[in-house]
């Protein structure tokens, strides 16, 4: 039983909802398809689906068998399997992280506000070009004033969330609001598909050129694999803190993978075909989505009510994930420093504004962040790229080696099983976890630093 005071989901079903609701986000619908369609689409997706399989799902379950073990955030989890350690700092990595990408993310998900509102609004109930669409995204992404604003409006929801804390909250937002995203992307993708052109979308998806495959492309995949999972900062640790004791974990974290992994394809699915019809370039970058959307919306049956259905889902299916951003860096500070889950929540919730600032600013807003330290990328997606690609895999690569190697497979096995469940392919799992895991991520660093690919 874990400490009352800590909370518990309701059941299995329930901590299945609130994982999947983590791991799907921003990072399937606006990550996946531009990340995509910059690194050259099929060889990058195909290489992407080989992370999750590979790295993602051992990571999965060496994150939820600590959590379930040592019932703490990270930092106090590393603390009680390896007290006067250095392994503490590996937690306090992950605490960081997700702070660095809440600070971003919540831009993002601000824009995904602005469109609900446009939705109501009715901007998108008519035919829209590419052009006019375009025109929209830039004008929002380049005032300041909204963009700041909106931002402070994303944060100001998931504080609101988080300090009711586990069940109250998180649980109860999660549980009609992602079969119902799932309904409206297959409707959407049906959409996509029948676009006049859109079978070219799906061939650049699908169809791998393994000519394409670079470092940097390589790196993309396995970030974009860890980022969509929620992995590699302890947000698996901590929600599996919470997992009843009875239940069949591993079972649980393996659902939430295969939920996560199909709404990205489906995403790419809707995407691609789309782009294509309207004739919009697949490295489009950042707003690819936020510009290729609106021009679908248009030429559907009752357009507007898809758009306002959509873009309320994904405002949520945001949510559902920045609440898992901000409730690691909250549990850290209510488990190891005693702060009330109130206090912890409104105080990191404001600090995590002033840092998001500086990414409201990138997108037009102020040159000096639009155009990063001269480097032609915005300061958004440096943080995207640092915290999302780079600090997440250096944290897998150290949390399997942690497992594999410090705290052994058969400790994590045990605490994976420990609800009677036998975990299928339980030493393909071990070896995974104990040499494949750590040893592709590490060659896949150090291939990037060799070859000084960073973007
Ligand atoms: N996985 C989420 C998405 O795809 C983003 C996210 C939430 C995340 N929590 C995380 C990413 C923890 C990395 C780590 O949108």
């Amino acid at each position: 039983m874990a400490t009352a005071n800590r909370g518990q989901w309701s059941g299995k079903t329930g901590f299945i909802l609130a994982a999947a609701g983590s791991a799907i986000g921003l990072g399937n619908i606006w990550r996946f398809p531009y990340t995509a369609g910059e690194n050259g689409g099929g060889a990058f997706v195909l290489l992407y689906l080989a992370f999750v399989l590979l790295i993602g799902i051992p990571v999965v379950l060496a994150e939820l068998s600590i959590g379930r073990t040592t019932e703490k955030n990270p930092v106090g989890a590393f603390k009680a399997l390896v007290p006067n350690s250095l392994w503490p700092y590996l937690g306090g990595l992950g605490v960081l992280t997700g702070f660095g990408i809440l600070a971003f993310y919540s831009v993002l998900a601000g824009w995904t506000l602005s469109y609900l509102y446009g939705g109501i609004t009715g901007v998108y109930g008519g035919a829209m070009t590419a052009a006019e669409s375009t025109a929209i995204f830039e004008h929002l992404i380049g005032d300041p004033t909204l963009s700041i604003s909106l931002t402070a409006a994303f944060l100001f929801l998931t504080v609101i969330v988080v300090r009711k804390g586990v069940s109250g909250g998180i649980e109860k937002a999660t549980k009609i609001l992602m079969p119902l995203l799932l309904i409206i992307l297959v409707g959407l993708a049906i959409r996509s598909l029948t676009l006049p052109g859109g079978v070219d979308g799906l061939v650049y998806l699908f169809k791998p050129d393994f000519t394409k495959i670079t470092g940097s492309v390589i790196m993309s995949a396995l970030g974009q694999a860890l980022f969509s999972l929620s992995l590699g900062m302890g947000a698996m640790i901590t929600y599996g803190s919470y997992f009843p004791k009875t239940e069949n974990l591993h079972q649980a974290g393996m659902m939430v993978a295969a939920f996560d992994t199909t709404i990205a394809i489906l995403a790419g699915i809707i995407i691609f075909p789309a782009l294509f019809s309207v004739g919009v370039a697949p490295d489009a970058g950042p707003g690819l989505v936020f510009v290729v959307l609106p021009t679908i919306f248009g030429s559907l049956p009752g357009g507007q009510l898809f758009a306002i259905a959509f873009y309320a889902l994904l405002s949520i299916a945001a949510l559902t994930s920045t609440i898992s951003l901000l409730e690691v860096v909250v549990a850290y500070f209510v488990d190891e420093k005693g702060w009330s889950r109130n206090n912890a929540a409104w105080i990191l919730g404001a600090l995590c504004f002033v840092l998001a600032v500086p990414s409201a600013l990138s997108s037009g807003g102020s040159e000096m962040f639009t155009n990063f330290l001269g480097s032609g990328v915005d300061f958004l997606s440096w943080n995207n790229i640092i915290w999302g690609n780079y600090s997440l895999s250096l944290g897998a690569l150290l949390i399997t080696f942690f497992v594999g190697w410090k705290w052994g497979i058969p400790a994590a096995m045990e605490s994976l099983e420990s609800s009677g469940h036998k975990l299928p392919g339980a030493k393909l799992m071990g070896v995974l976890i104990k040499f494949v895991c750590p040893i592709a991520v590490g060659i896949v660093l150090i291939y990037i630093i060799v070859t000084q690919q960073y973007f």
